[in-house]
């Protein structure tokens, strides 16, 4: 339950914050029925197939299969953390986001209002120093786009933060906590000395960190904020929430390794870059980078270096590619960066080698083939022993179809193929198109009773599933429960109730199953269900019970027992029929 908030304040939630209104204030939408529709934000389309039902207040894309609550929806749109989306709706419904007590504080508002003032400090510095003007004028660097990224400086000496911040123990000890102080054996001291500042926003936009380059060669290149209770930086990208704000939706997002690469290409009117922060990418890093853009390239240095960083990247990618998303690689010749390419060949040059980007599927191929003897049996069974581990990373769907083609059109050989089976439920809620599932009684019963919580009254009596061990019946028994005890719940409610159970993203997609719209058909079809789950049941009992000649007296009439309740059932259900 994004562990600290209470449950019944996300129920509340959701009943006070109207899903139309949400998705209304960035995706235009039409009155249709009782629903309202969209051309889906999630993928390119130009016939709506985006609907948003305020009764479940739960929107679905017919097309991409993307869906959720409000909370879903912003996660996805903007990009924000379960609890972030949570407190964005807060806010807009006029609601405090509780807290319930907990071992593990939320870092105070003090740190970020600190990271703040730190920032605003070092931006006024930076119009105090000539020396740190003229390093980002020799850079290259616009006064606007320095503006824009708040870019500042860190003056020489040792405490200048530190007394300018630090005016009692508890500000020194936020700065402390913040990552902005060393200790040294003769004390605390400022980290950051001497230092052009990049400050690293987090994608509200709230400083969270800072990235501190030498105007010499004095020390280390770049210096940046350590791991604290606000900065992870395995789980941010810098630059990200620039890139976002540009611009709603962006086509694609451009990865590059350096800070000054990210702000040389905005100034050139490249919006859309972010950088991993020294470290490679990562898979949460990937899924950021595909919420905010269905195209991705990586952009790295065409050396060695480059080549392995590309090479992680593509690794932390592959899970994360489904339908609709595309990564790219670009590589830089040796001895240039974004920075410098952008700078001595324009951004139309630039702008034409980000259209060339090769293909992952390409990049990935490359790699294996350059490895092995492509024209030995021995080379193409190691390219498959190489490839397959890889290829078999990338979810089901067209994608992990057609690259598993391509595998076996270079191997010249046909190879089982275990995967591209639906997945299982319980995985991560995910955005493109599944096979559609077949309609069990069990799946029709769950559908209704997610879309319908009201309907749990006519569940009817729980013990003739007694010792049934269907697939899914426990799961059944559990919803039925929920809902019983709370019949008025909306969909979403219900849903982000069940974010954290294994049966969540199965439920989501059952939520977006095509139901009767009346409600009395609606009931009926629930009942149906119902009794084709007893049905399947019965016929269970009967198909393990010992062959007749091996039955004593009283199995005899178990037999025969559930041989007429099989028979009672199956008429009810033509009953309903004619
Ligand atoms: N980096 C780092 N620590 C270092 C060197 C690099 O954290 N000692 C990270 C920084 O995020 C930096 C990125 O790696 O932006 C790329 O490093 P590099 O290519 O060396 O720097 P540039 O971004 O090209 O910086 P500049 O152009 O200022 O030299
Ligand atoms: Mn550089």
């Amino acid at each position: 339950m994004g562990g600290l908030i209470p449950e019944s304040f996300i129920e509340e939630l959701l009943a006070r914050a109207d899903i139309v209104e949400v998705i209304e204030r960035r995706v235009p939408m039409k009155r249709a029925g009782r629903e309202y529709q969209a051309c889906c934000p999630f993928h390119d389309e130009k016939t709506p197939s985006f609907t948003v039902s305020p009764q479940k207040q739960f929107y679905h894309c017919f097309g991409c299969g993307a869906h959720g609550s409000a909370i879903g929806f912003l996660m996805n749109y903007e990009g924000l953390e379960f609890v972030d989306a949570v407190e964005d709706l807060a806010r807009h419904a006029g609601l405090e986001v509780p807290r319930e007590a907990s071992q593990k504080p939320r870092p105070s508002a003090g740190l970020y209002e600190l990271m703040e003032s730190a920032a605003a400090y070092y931006q006024g510095e930076l119009k105090q120093s000539q020396a740190a003007i003229d390093y980002l004028k020799q850079r290259g660097l616009s006064g606007e786009v320095s503006r824009e990224f708040g870019i500042g400086f860190a003056p020489a000496g040792w405490d200048k933060l530190l007394k300018r911040l630090g005016s009692d123990e508890k500000r020194v000890s936020l700065l402390q906590r913040a990552g902005m102080l060393s200790q040294g054996k003769s004390g605390t001291y400022d980290k950051f000395r001497h230092r052009i500042m990049f400050p690293i926003h987090d994608r509200r936009g709230r400083v969270i960190a800072f990235g501190g380059r030498a105007l010499d060669d004095d020390g280390p290149k770049y210096l940046n904020s350590p791991e604290t209770e606000l900065f992870h930086k395995g789980r941010e990208l810098y630059g990200l929430y620039l890139a976002r704000k540009s611009q709603a939706k962006l086509d694609r997002i451009i990865v590059v390794e350096g800070y000054m690469d990210v702000v040389a290409l905005a100034q050139f009117g490249f919006r859309n870059c972010v950088a991993t922060l020294g470290t490679a990418t990562n898979s949460e890093q990937a899924e950021l980078l595909f919420r905010a853009a269905d195209e991705v390239i990586f952009c790295f240095d065409g050396d060695r270096a480059g080549r392995k960083a590309a090479w992680r990247a593509l690794e932390a990618t592959l899970p994360r590619l489904r339908e609709g998303r595309q990564a790219k690689f670009l590589f830089l010749p040796e001895g240039e960066d974004p920075d410098t390419m952008v700078r001595s060949k324009g951004a139309e040059t630039f702008s034409a080698l980000l259209d060339e980007a090769q293909p992952l599927s390409g990049f990935l191929f490359d790699h294996f083939t350059a490895e092995v003897d492509m024209s030995s049996i021995d080379g193409r069974a190691r390219l498959v022993e190489l490839a397959r581990p890889q290829v078999d990373q990338i979810p089901p769907g067209v994608f992990h179809d057609m690259m598993f083609s391509r595998l076996e059109a270079l191997a010249q050989h046909r190879l089982d193929d275990s995967r591209g089976k639906p997945p299982l439920p319980g995985g991560t809620a995910p955005i493109g198109r599944k096979p559609a599932q077949k309609r069990t009684p069990m799946r029709i019963a769950l559908a209704h009773l997610v879309q319908n919580p009201k309907l749990s009254s006519e569940a009817g009596d729980a013990g003739v599933l007694s010792g049934c061990d269907l697939p899914g019946v426990e799961i059944y028994r559990e919803l039925v429960d929920f809902c019983a005890k709370r019949p008025n719940m909306t969909t979403a409610q219900l849903l982000e109730l069940w974010r954290e159970h294994p049966a969540y993203s199965h439920l989501g997609t059952l939520a977006t199953w095509q139901l009767p719209g009346e409600e009395k058909q609606l009931a009926q079809e629930f009942r149906d269900a119902v009794t084709g789950l007893e049905l399947q049941w019965t016929e269970a009992r009967i198909s393990r019970m010992p062959k007749i000649v091996d039955l004593g007296p009283e199995e005899r009439a178990t037999l025969l027992q559930l041989q007429q309740h099989r028979q009672t059932l199956i008429e009810a259900l033509q009953g309903e029929k004619s």
